[in-house]
C-alpha cells in the first residue's frame, strides 16, 4: 500500500546468458589486433546465448528473480511492460510470454515497448507515470528490458555484441526512488535499424556516435545551463549512461565537458570516478540494448548509500534520449540480486574462437 507520492524500484532481477566470449578470441578470427576491441572500444567479454537461450528465456529469468527478490504476491501486479528490440514476434508482445510463464491474467495492462535501446527507459517511465497517475489502484508494475545484440559475422558492430535482461518491480521505493521530473529529447535519424524480416541490424556506427553525443548535449543542458553544469553534476554520486560500448560513453562525456567549457582534467576525473565505475558489468556483458543502461544503474546502486543520488542518461537510435534521476534508499552491496549476477558471471562458460564460430552457425541458420 502506497503511503505517499514517491515511487521507485522495489525489487531488481538481473540475467545474462550462459556463454562469455573474451574479445581477444574474437580478434583472432577477425584478423584484428585485440587492443582495438579492448582499448579502442573498451570491451572485455561479450555475453552470448547457448542453443536453449533467447530473449524470452532471458526476460523470464530476470523477471523470476525480481519476483523472488520482491517477495510480494502475483495478484498485486497491475502492469507488465517488456522492452526489447530483439523480439521474436512482430505482434505478440514479449510481455505475453511473461504473463504465460507466470500464469498471470486479469485486470492487468500488458504490452511491449520498442524504441531501440531507449525502450527500457520508456517502459520504466510509463510504469512510474502509471503509479503517479493513481490508475495503478495500489498495484505494482513489472518491467523487463531484455535483448540479444548480434550482428552479421565480420560486421564492424560484431565486437559490440552482448545479451542480458534487467527486471524491476516498480512501486514502493525500497531500493531507490525515481524523480517524476525527467529531461527528454528526440529527432528522426537513421543511425541503427533492422528491416522487417532481417535477422541482424544495420548500423551507421559513426552517425550513431554523433547522434548519441548530440542527444547527450541536448538532455544535459536542459537540467542546468552550460556554465552551471559542472556544479550540478557533482550532486550525483554516479552518472550512468547507455553503453553501446564503453568507449562511446567516454567520448560523449568528454564532448559534453568541451561543450560546457569544463576543465578537461575535471571532466576526466569525474568520468573515472562517477561514470567509468558504473560500467563494471557492461564491460563483461557487452551491449544488451534496452538493458544496457539499467545494468549500469544497478551496478551504481551497489556502490551507493541511502540518500545519495544517481543520474541515468538513456539513448536509443532512431533517436530518443532521456535523463532520469534516482535517489538510493538502501545500500545494495550484499543484496541477493547482486550475488545472483556475480555468480552468473563467475559460473558462465567462457568460450574460445572455435566454439564461437560453431554457435554462429546455429544463430545464422535459424533465419
Ligand atoms: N589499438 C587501440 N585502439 C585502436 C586500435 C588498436 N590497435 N585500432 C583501432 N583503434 C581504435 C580507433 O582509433 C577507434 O578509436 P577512436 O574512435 O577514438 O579513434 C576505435 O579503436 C574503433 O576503431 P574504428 O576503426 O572506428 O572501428 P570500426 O569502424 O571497426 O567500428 C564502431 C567501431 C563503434 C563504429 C562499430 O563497432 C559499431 O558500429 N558498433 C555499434 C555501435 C552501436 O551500437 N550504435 C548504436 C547504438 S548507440
Amino acid at each position: 500500500m502506497t503511503t505517499n507520492n514517491e515511487f521507485g524500484i522495489s525489487a531488481i532481477g538481473l540475467a545474462i546468458p550462459s556463454y562469455g566470449l573474451p574479445l581477444q578470441e574474437l580478434a583472432k578470427i577477425r584478423n584484428t589486433d585485440a587492443t582495438k576491441f579492448i582499448d579502442g572500444l573498451g570491451c572485455e567479454v561479450m555475453a552470448l546465448c547457448n542453443s536453449a537461450e533467447n530473449v524470452v528465456t532471458l526476460a523470464l529469468k530476470a523477471v523470476q528473480r525480481a519476483l523472488d527478490n520482491w517477495g510480494g504476491k502475483l495478484e498485486d501486479i497491475g502492469l507488465v511492460v517488456a522492452a526489447t528490440e530483439s523480439s521474436i514476434d512482430m505482434s505478440r508482445p514479449l510481455s505475453s510470454w511473461v504473463m504465460q510463464e507466470l500464469n498471470l491474467k486479469g485486470n492487468i495492462r500488458s504490452y511491449e515497448v520498442k524504441h531501440a535501446c531507449y525502450g527500457g527507459t520508456v517502459a520504466l517511465r510509463q510504469a512510474l507515470e502509471w503509479k503517479i497517475s493513481g490508475n495503478s489502484k495500489n498495484k505494482v508494475a513489472l518491467v523487463v528490458a531484455a535483448d540479444v545484440a548480434l550482428y552479421a559475422q565480420d560486421h564492424s558492430g560484431e565486437p559490440t555484441q552482448g545479451a542480458g535482461a534487467v527486471a524491476f518491480i516498480i512501486g514502493e521505493p525500497n531500493i531507490a526512488s525515481i524523480n517524476p521530473i525527467s529531461y527528454y529529447w528526440s529527432e528522426s535519424q537513421y543511425d541503427f535499424w533492422r528491416p522487417v524480416g532481417d535477422k541482424y541490424p544495420e548500423v551507421n556506427g559513426r552517425l550513431s556516435l554523433t547522434c548519441y553525443i548530440n542527444a547527450m548535449l541536448n538532455c544535459f543542458t536542459q537540467i542546468a545551463p552550460k556554465h552551471e553544469l559542472q556544479n550540478y553534476l557533482q550532486e550525483y554520486n554516479y552518472i550512468c549512461c547507455h553503453v553501446p560500448f564503453p568507449k562511446m560513453v567516454h567520448k560523449a562525456f568528454a564532448k559534453l565537458g568541451q561543450f560546457c567549457n569544463i576543465d578537461p582534467l575535471f571532466v576526466e576525473s569525474l568520468y573515472l570516478q562517477r561514470v567509468y565505475a558504473t560500467m563494471d558489468w557492461n564491460r563483461k556483458i557487452g551491449n544488451s540494448y534496452t538493458a544496457s543502461l539499467w545494468f549500469a544503474v544497478a551496478n551504481a546502486l551497489t556502490k551507493m548509500q541511502g540518500q545519495q543520488q544517481l543520474l541515468a542518461f538513456s539513448y536509443g537510435s532512431g533517436c530518443g534520449a532521456e535523463i532520469l534521476t534516482l535517489k538510493c534508499v538502501a545500500n545494495q552491496q550484499v543484496a541477493t540480486w547482486v550475488r545472483q549476477l556475480e555468480q552468473d558471471l563467475t559460473q558462465r562458460t567462457i568460450i574460445d574462437a572455435a566454439h564461437y564460430l560453431e554457435i554462429r552457425k546455429s544463430y545464422d541458420s535459424s533465419l
